[in-house]
């Protein structure tokens, strides 16, 4: 038998695996522990393209994905696939990402076989149980089942320990996506992202992204409708939308945008390419949490396309706007912003109250505190250092 701690990883969709690469990075790194890496295929292609990018090897495929897959398709085919393989290995923890369907039934699945759930980036919260669906119940049933928390927030901390979480199981990591940030950011080749997209020369660059089940359908075309007529209003624009592999997207977005002048439709490119586009766009529009998180860091203004957000703190730096899905608001805070320079620059001051990069580390430095490994809790993340 091995003395080494056994974790084991679980993930399937493209946000997930950014997020735990670093920390897979990091565990891998560190002889004192094992490391099995799960990946459940939520998404396929999606996936695919980040495990290739952080040269990840999974030793377990569950392959889920399936054409127009429900959620209790994906819950329970994760469930299925999964408890053999906890079964057979046995880890000493199993870790979890975010709010996806994989993240929770991951966690379900360790808990029947009474194995403890690590959870990374745990306390994010709307109040309403219903916004973001599935996701806000994902997580807060994640945290009944976690009994170790990694908090990215103070504020995700807070709302941990006001659900009654005891402040031994919380750590205050930062969020793992700057430090995935960081590593793609050293890679990039400067200068404009021309071999993506054909800018002509002075125009600026809106970049979208839309992909959440309470946007579907009606909301989506509302939001179509308002970026078309934003682009007729701003000839010196461009926008380039990079449309999401689930159909219901597809459906609405395609035959709404496509073909019109200004507007450049893109499949999801890869994330290197996804964060070029961040950095050389002049704002965001986004229902996305993870490109919330990252456009502070690169300075670039965000409006949110929802009614609420989990993410607060962007807001509150004053580099991100919540603007729903109401065409006439998004049309006005989009226009302010490309219009009124001092109010762009409010918004684009560059800020990470999301992660200094050192959240992956403080994961693993916690994970061997937990296990009697290491003396001493991992110093926490404060926004700024
Ligand atoms: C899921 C997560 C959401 C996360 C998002 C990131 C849940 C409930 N939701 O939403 O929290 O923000 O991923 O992208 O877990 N598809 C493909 N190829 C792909 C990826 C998806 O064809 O590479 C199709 C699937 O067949 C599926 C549809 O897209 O029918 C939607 O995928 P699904 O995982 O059900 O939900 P998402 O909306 O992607």
């Amino acid at each position: 038998m091995s003395s080494k701690l056994h974790v084991m990883a679980v993930f399937g969709t493209r946000p997930e695996a950014i997020k735990m690469a670093p920390v897979i990075r990091a565990l891998t790194e560190d002889p004192g522990i094992r490391t099995t890496c799960v990946v459940t295929a939520q998404h396929r292609e999606m996936l695919d393209q980040v495990l290739e990018l952080f040269d990840l090897k999974p030793q377990v495929d569950l392959d889920i994905m399936r054409a127009n897959q429900s959620l209790a398709g994906i819950t329970s085919r994760v469930l299925e696939g999964l408890s053999p393989v906890l079964e057979r290995d046995r880890p000493d923890l199993l870790l979890a990402q975010g709010d996806t369907s994989t993240a929770f039934a991951a966690g379900l699945a360790a808990y029947y076989h009474k194995v403890p759930v690590g959870h990374i980036e745990a306390g994010l919260r709307t109040e309403d149980r219903y916004d973001p669906f599935p996701e806000e119940m994902n997580r807060r049933l994640l945290t009944r089942i976690a009994e170790m928390q990694f908090a990215p927030t103070a504020w995700a901390r807070q709302n941990l320990l006001e659900e009654g979480v005891p402040a031994r199981d919380i750590y205050l990591t930062g969020n793992t996506v700057t430090d995935a940030l960081r590593l793609i950011l050293e890679k990039l080749p400067p200068g404009p992202p021309q071999d993506l997209v054909a800018l002509e020369p002075g125009q600026r660059m809106l970049l979208v992204e839309t992909h959440r089940r309470e946007n579907l359908g009606a909301p989506m075309r509302e939001i179509c409708e308002a970026l078309a007529s934003l682009v007729q209003d701003f000839p010196d624009v461009a926008l380039v939308f990079s449309v999401h592999r689930n159909p219901r997207v597809r459906e609405v977005v395609i035959p709404a945008l496509q073909g019109r002048e200004r507007i450049h439709l893109l499949d999801p490119v890869s994330y290197p390419d996804l964060v070029r586009l961040m950095r050389h766009s002049c704002l965001i529009l986004t229902d996305s949490g993870g490109i919330q998180e990252e456009a502070p860091s690169l300075g670039v203004p965000v409006l949110v396309l929802r009614r609420t957000t989990e993410r607060p703190e962007g807001i509150q730096s004053g580099n991100a706007l919540l603007v729903g899905t109401d065409g006439q608001v998004i049309r006005r805070e989009a226009a302010r912003l490309l219009q009124e320079p001092e109010h762009y620059r409010s918004m684009s001051q560059t800020a990470s109250p999301y992660g200094d990069g050192q959240a992956a580390r403080r994961t693993v430095e916690a994970l061997l505190h937990r296990f009697g490994k290491r003396a001493t809790r991992p110093e926490e993340f404060h926004p700024g250092s």
